[in-house]
C-alpha cells in the first residue's frame, strides 16, 4: 500500500459520517481486490472514487451495498454497522432502503418481466407507506426527472434503449429515498444530453433532500462536476485522496497524473499502457 501524505480529507474522524469505510479488504482466492481501504464519507457529501480497470471499486461499492461481504474491516452506514449480512428480512429491507446502487449495465438488475413504471411501484410499496394514487403521481414525478414519458415507462426493459433502462434504474434507486446511492458508471452508457440532465436531477435531489453519492467513474468532467472529494485506487488501495478539485488539479500521484493524462473509457488500464511507453 501506498503511504499518502495528503489525509486530511476523508480521515475517518468526522463523528456524524453518513458512511465509515475502515480497514475493509476483500480476498478472492490469491487475488487481494479491495486492500484495507479506510474513508469517511459525511451527510450529504459525495465522493468519486476513480481507478484503472480492475483496482476495486466494484468491488468496494459491491461490500457498500451488502452484495459482497467483506473478508476483513468493517462498514458504518447510516448510523449502523453493516461489517456483516443482514439476517434479518426487516433489516435487510431497512438497509436497501438506506443505500442504493446503480449499476453500469442496469438490464442485469431489472425484471425483464416488469415495466418502468411497475418497478418503480414495488418499491415504493415495498419501503413506504403511499396510497395507490399517490405512488402513482410519484412514479410520474420520477419518471419526468429522469426524463421519461408515459409509453417508455409503460414498456418493459427490452424494449428500451440502454440510456432509457438506466434512467429507470436511477428512477427506481431514487424511489426507495435512501441517504447514500453509489453510481457504478451510472451515467456513462448515457449520450450527452441525457447525461447532462440526469446529471443535474442528482444534483437537485442532493440539494432537496442531502442524498450523499458515491461515484464511481472514468468520466473526470463528471467527476468534477458532481463530486466534492475523491480517492484514487490502485490495485485495491487507495493511493490518493483530497477534494475532487485538488486531486483533478494538482494530483501527488504519478498513477493519478496518468489517469488524468489518459481519455479513459470504462475498463480503461492507463498504467498497462505505461509499462508500454517506459522504457
Ligand atoms: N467475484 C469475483 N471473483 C473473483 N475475482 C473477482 C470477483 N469480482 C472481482 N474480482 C477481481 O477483483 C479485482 C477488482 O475487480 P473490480 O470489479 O472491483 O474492479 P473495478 O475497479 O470495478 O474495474 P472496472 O473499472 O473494470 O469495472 C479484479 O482483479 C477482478 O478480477
Ligand atoms: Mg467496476
Amino acid at each position: 500500500m501506498t503511504v499518502v501524505a495528503d489525509v486530511i480529507v476523508n480521515e475517518p474522524a468526522a463523528p456524524d459520517a453518513l458512511l465509515r469505510v475502515d480497514g475493509l479488504s476483500k480476498v478472492y482466492g490469491d487475488r487481494t481486490a479491495v486492500d484495507h481501504v479506510t474513508f469517511d464519507l459525511p451527510r450529504g457529501r459525495s465522493l468519486a472514487v476513480v481507478g484503472e480497470s480492475g483496482s476495486g471499486k466494484s468491488t468496494l461499492a459491491k461490500m457498500i451495498v451488502g452484495l459482497e461481504a467483506p473478508t476483513s474491516g468493517s462498514i458504518w452506514a447510516c448510523g449502523a454497522d453493516r461489517s456483516t449480512p443482514a439476517t434479518r428480512s426487516q433489516e435487510r429491507r431497512t438497509r436497501g432502503r438506506q443505500v442504493q446502487i446503480v449499476f453500469q449495465d442496469p438490464y442485469s438488475s431489472l425484471d425483464r418481466r416488469q415495466s418502468g413504471a411497475q418497478a418503480l411501484d414495488e418499491v415504493l410499496r415495498l419501503h413506504h407507506d403511499y396510497d395507490a394514487d399517490y405512488r402513482r403521481a410519484r412514479v410520474t414525478e420520477l419518471a419526468a426527472l429522469v426524463g421519461l414519458d408515459e409509453r417508455q415507462m409503460s414498456v418493459r426493459p427490452k424494449a428500451l434503449s440502454g440510456g432509457q433502462r438506466q434512467r429507470i434504474a436511477i428512477a427506481r434507486a431514487l424511489a426507495a429515498e435512501p441517504q447514500l446511492i453509489i453510481l457504478d458508471e451510472s451515467v456513462a452508457a448515457l449520450d450527452v444530453s441525457i447525461q447532462a440532465q440526469v446529471l443535474n436531477v442528482l444534483m437537485d435531489v442532493r440539494d432537496a433532500t442531502g442524498v450523499a453519492y458515491v461515484l464511481i467513474s472514468h468520466d473526470l468532467a463528471v467527476v468534477r462536476q458532481i463530486t466534492d472529494d475523491t480517492i484514487v485506487m490502485q490495485n485495491g488501495a487507495i493511493v490518493e485522496r483530497g477534494t475532487t478539485e485538488r486531486v483533478l488539479d494538482s494530483p501527488e500521484q504519478d498513477y493519478t497524473r496518468q489517469l488524468r493524462a489518459s481519455v479513459p473509457e470504462p475498463g480503461w488500464t492507463p498504467t498497462r499502457r505505461t509499462t508500454r511507453s517506459t522504457p
